[in-house]
Order: C-alpha cells, then structure tokens, then sequence
C-alpha cells in the first residue's frame, strides 16, 4: 500500500494536535489534524460535524482536548478522540471523518487511498512552508491594535 511519511510521533503533542493538509480526490485541500492517544495517532479531517465550517483544530490554538475527547470550540460538543463520535450537544449522534494513518518505528503515515498529503501546516499555508515561522504569513486570527 503506497504511503506517505507525515511527521514522527514525538512532533504529535499530547495536547493540541499536529496539523497537515490534504488533497481530495476533487482536487480540494482538506485540512487533517493528528492526535495523540494512549496508544497510537489518529487523524481527523479539521472540521465539526454540526456545522462544517468549524475547526476544531485552530491556529494558534490547536485542538483542545478535554478528558479524551475533542471539543468543538463554537458550541462545546466534546468528540471521543479514539472513535470520533460525539454523544453530546449540538454535534451529537455525529462521528468524525477519519483518515487512515499507520505509525511504524515512531514515524506517521498517511496510507489513506482517499486523500494525497499536500503539506504540513493549515491549507492556507504556502506549500512547503512548514517550518513553523508563519511569521511571513497573513495571520487571520491575529488582533491588530493601533
Ligand atoms: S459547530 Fe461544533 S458543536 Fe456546533
């Protein structure tokens, strides 16, 4: 099965996430966001399932975790980071979009046939910038002041 390394384990923080971008078989970019279980990674298409338009990983931010599961930030359903579902508020009887990841000797794979890895960082980041210094980036959660 063809794959594609991610990052390793140790770059997935046990909190908030590790976020790439994907390509869609349409041709869109989809952003995925990793995350750290007891045992192993699990990857999750970045958006909620009450409105689609959420993220649930946010820059700045990442994904925040609660007794594990990951909570929506718009309207606080908390999603099972294991399975994706979510029993709870306005997202629930909901599950997320899973992407098929493999972890071998401490690296992550994407070996999902559905998906190609575009690049690491949020889908508006410029393609192979994935250094971190998005300091040479528009920040659209940034807050100017005067
Ligand atoms: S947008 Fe996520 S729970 Fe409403």
């Amino acid at each position: 099965m063809p794959r594609t390394h991610l990052t390793s384990v140790d770059d997935v923080p046990d909190r908030g996430g590790w976020l790439c971008t994907v390509e869609e078989s349409d041709g869109s970019l989809r952003e995925v966001v990793l995350v750290r279980l007891a045992d192993g990674i699990v990857a999750w298409k970045n958006f909620c399932q009450h409105e689609t338009d959420q993220k649930l990983y946010r820059e700045g931010v990442g994904t925040v975790m609660r007794d594990g599961g990951i909570v929506c930030p718009k309207h606080g359903s908390v999603f099972d980071a294991a399975t994706g579902h979510c029993d709870n508020g306005k997202a629930a009887g909901s599950t997320l979009v899973e992407v098929d990841v493999t972890v071998e000797l401490g690296a992550v794979y994407l070996t999902d046939d559905d998906v190609t890895f575009d690049h690491a960082g949020p889908a508006d980041a410029v393609d192979g910038d994935d250094d971190d210094d998005d300091d040479d980036l528009p920040d659209s959660t940034s807050h100017l002041s005067f």
